[in-house]
């Protein structure tokens, strides 16, 4: 992606990364993504606003050449972590003048984390307004969107918000706005799961701020530009709520088939209620584990009930199994209800152990049921009977619509 025009005298100056398959060694983007930086020629003064990733300087170091870019008076770097500030050191080496404007928290982990001199940066608070001559920034704090450093930039004059990794989404596009796709609204569900969610109860203080101020538009660290910002801000209403579907996502691994049947009977069973299951077998191939429950991160933004089940090998349950359970426990889901099914052969601690994992998640645990072998006529009643007893309080919970 070259230089691309968001308003006058405002550019999109960042690097396109659409072959990019997995962040963070965890999160799969099979749409790639994208490090924004913008760049805002006022009268007065030449700004950007976040560098890129380091792997993409030459690209952004490119595209302010394409630009015109002589002098760069300032750099305000929204937040780190590295793919926003990796390329910074190199920015100012080109720049040596150039002023980092930043927050208190910015500037403390730029001095750790990639050794940016304090002298070289000024600190801004909340509410404080940055003159560039007919561009005026305003910055607001929004720590904890992800990281407690971050912090937005408004631009008064043409109502756009720059709004750090806050509304982003892992998606590569040829197009610098948003093009209401169903694609998008995934990538940007996918984004607020594995980003946002763990911090669900400050990131909806964020989206009423971002409501009451009512930008033209919304333009992330990563993914296209919210160019009508209403389903963007509807959606991570919706996300951020304490309210969530009629919705069970069950994340299975099976050994020799009897966790796959157990699964079959639970879920046939909670459709009849009209509910919708989601299942997902994270051990079907060596792709599974990373790929499905990427997905079920996704699935877990508005599910009600969240279900493992799982083979025992030797004494504990399967590390796959272990693996979303130290998922859930990361992401915080706000599900209501958590169940473990499973079968072993000769140990049962399975259960305990899974629910170990899992301290963070705060909803209620059904009781388990964890079968020897395959499961026999007594085991298949308890299995429906786990299931009916789950559909009631679905059914009961006001909570769940
Ligand atoms: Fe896109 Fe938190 O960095």
């Amino acid at each position: 992606m070259s230089i691309q025009t968001i308003c006058p005298n405002v550019f999109e100056v960042g690097a396109s990364d659409p072959d990019r398959q997995m962040f963070d060694a965890f999160m799969p983007t099979p749409m790639g993504t994208t490090y924004n930086s913008y760049l805002i020629a006022g009268d007065k003064a030449t700004c950007l606003i976040d560098p890129v990733d380091p792997m993409k300087t030459d690209v952004l170091m490119a595209n302010l050449d394409e630009a015109g870019v002589e002098k760069l008076d300032y750099i305000v770097c929204l937040h780190t972590e590295q793919d926003h500030s990796g390329s910074l050191p190199d920015l100012l080496e080109r720049w040596p003048d150039a002023i980092v404007i930043v927050n208190k928290k910015v500037q403390e982990l730029l001095v750790t984390h990639i050794h940016i001199p304090a002298e070289r940066t000024t600190v801004v608070a909340e509410g404080e307004t940055l003159d560039l001559g007919g561009k005026t920034l305003q910055f607001h704090m929004i720590p904890f969107a992800h990281w407690p450093d971050n912090f937005t930039a408004y631009l008064q004059e043409d109502g756009v918000l720059f709004s750090s990794d806050l509304f982003g989404s892992h998606y590569a596009s040829t197009e610098v706005f948003s093009t209401d796709s169903n694609n998008q609204r995934m990538a940007a569900r996918q984004y607020y799961a594995e980003i946002m969610m763990p911090f669900r109860k400050q990131v909806a203080k964020h989206v009423a701020w971002t409501r009451a101020l009512n930008p033209r538009h919304i333009a992330p660290s990563h993914g296209p530009i919210w160019y009508d910002t209403t389903k963007i801000l509807n959606m991570y209403e919706s996300w951020t709520s304490d309210n969530v579907k009629k919705k069970v996502i069950i994340g299975y691994v099976s050994m020799h088939g009897s966790v796959e049947a157990m699964v079959e009977k639970y879920a046939l069973r909670l459709a009849q209620y009209g509910i919708s299951v989601i299942t997902r077998n994270i051990a079907a191939s060596t792709d599974s584990l990373t790929t499905e429950v990427g997905h079920l991160a996704s699935d877990m933004v508005d599910a009600a009930a969240i279900v493992i089940a799982a083979s025992t090998v030797i004494v504990g349950p399967h590390p796959s199994a272990l693996y979303l359970a130290a998922v859930v426990n990361l992401l915080k889901p706000k599900a209501r209800y958590f169940q473990f099914l499973g079968s072993y052969g000769w140990a049962s601690q399975a259960p305990q152990i899974v629910d170990g994992a899992m301290a963070n998640f705060k909803g209620e645990r059904l009781e388990a049921v964890n079968v020897m072998g395959l499961p026999n006529e007594a085991d298949e009643a308890k299995i429906l009977a786990a299931a009916d007893e789950l559909a009631k309080r679905l059914t009961e919970d006001e909570l769940v619509g």
